[in-house]
């Protein structure tokens, strides 16, 4: 077993507290397609155009068209064995925390329960103007879209756009645990938009060791103590086995 991984099985097995920031790159090997890089959905399409408040209010047709789209995408796909990993590897804690960017609920559907959503979840819909959550979770119809029964609002997506504050309490939430944590893993994330970015950083800077797992490296490798350059999905399950090792546990 390679020795770096060997020396964060054992830093894991002898910690309480952790928690992990994901991005796209966990979901990419179940087949979601990530933001940046060459094949990322914002180098085929112009998020102003369709993940803002203003693309919203000027063509709310077409961000449903591409919402109803995503959805359609991400209707197939299944968790992973990098999300199954972090699923395992929370048992190796007394507390273990899954902040994720992504939107795509294939944390909770691996069967992970503390998952932190920074960015809200593609599945949910909630009212444009008064916020509240709607039970409509299939798809809307872009040509006639729902108003909020509360207050005749329009219906939207229940992801966090350019611009807009993430939910307060997840965010707040996530910096506790980040700052508490006495290991902090940043998987598959670029690393380049905050604040989830900041996380990773505020718990090296309050003691945590911090692990990166990404094929490219990002602007928080130079401050990792351990980067793994490879797929969450084949790291993450080696490291469960190693932590394992390291614990003495069957
Ligand atoms: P990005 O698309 O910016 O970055 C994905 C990262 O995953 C890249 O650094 C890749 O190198 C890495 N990667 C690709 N395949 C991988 C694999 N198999 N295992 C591990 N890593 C892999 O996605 P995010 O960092 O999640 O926000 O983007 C952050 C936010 O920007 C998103 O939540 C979204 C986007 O605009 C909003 O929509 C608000």
């Amino acid at each position: 077993m390679p020795a770096m991984l060997t020396d964060v099985a054992r830093i894991i097995a002898g910690a309480s507290r952790g928690a992990v920031l994901t991005g796209a790159g966990i979901s990419a090997e179940s087949g979601v397609p990530t933001f940046r890089g060459k094949e990322g959905l914002w180098g085929k399409f112009r998020p102003e155009e369709l993940a803002t408040m203003d693309a919203f209010l000027s063509n709310p047709k077409i961000v449903w068209e591409w919402y109803n789209w995503r959805r359609e995408l991400m209707a197939g796909v299944e968790p992973n064995p990098g999300h199954y990993a972090l699923r395992d590897l929370a048992g190796y804690f007394d507390r273990f925390t899954i902040i994720t960017q992504n939107v795509d609920n294939l944390h909770r559907l691996a069967g992970s329960e503390d998952v932190l959503e920074l960015h809200g979840n593609i599945y949910r819909n909630k009212c444009a103007d008064c916020n509240r959550q709607h039970d409509m979770d299939a798809d809307v119809d872009p040509e006639t879209i729902p108003s909020c029964a509360f207050c005749g609002g329009k219906i939207r997506p229940d992801v966090v756009w350019f611009g807009e504050m993430l939910p307060a309490e997840a965010i707040d939430r996530a910096f506790a645990e980040a700052e508490q944590s006495e290991v902090f893993l940043s998987v598959g994330t670029s690393a380049l938009v905050h604040p989830a970015a900041s996380l990773p950083v505020a718990a090296k800077r309050r003691g945590a060791t911090l692990v990166e797992i990404n094929p490219d490296e990002t602007p928080l490798t130079s401050l990792a103590d351990y980067y793994f350059p490879a797929c969450a999905g084949g790291v993450l399950p080696d490291l469960v086995a190693a932590v394992r090792n390291a614990a003495g546990t069957p």
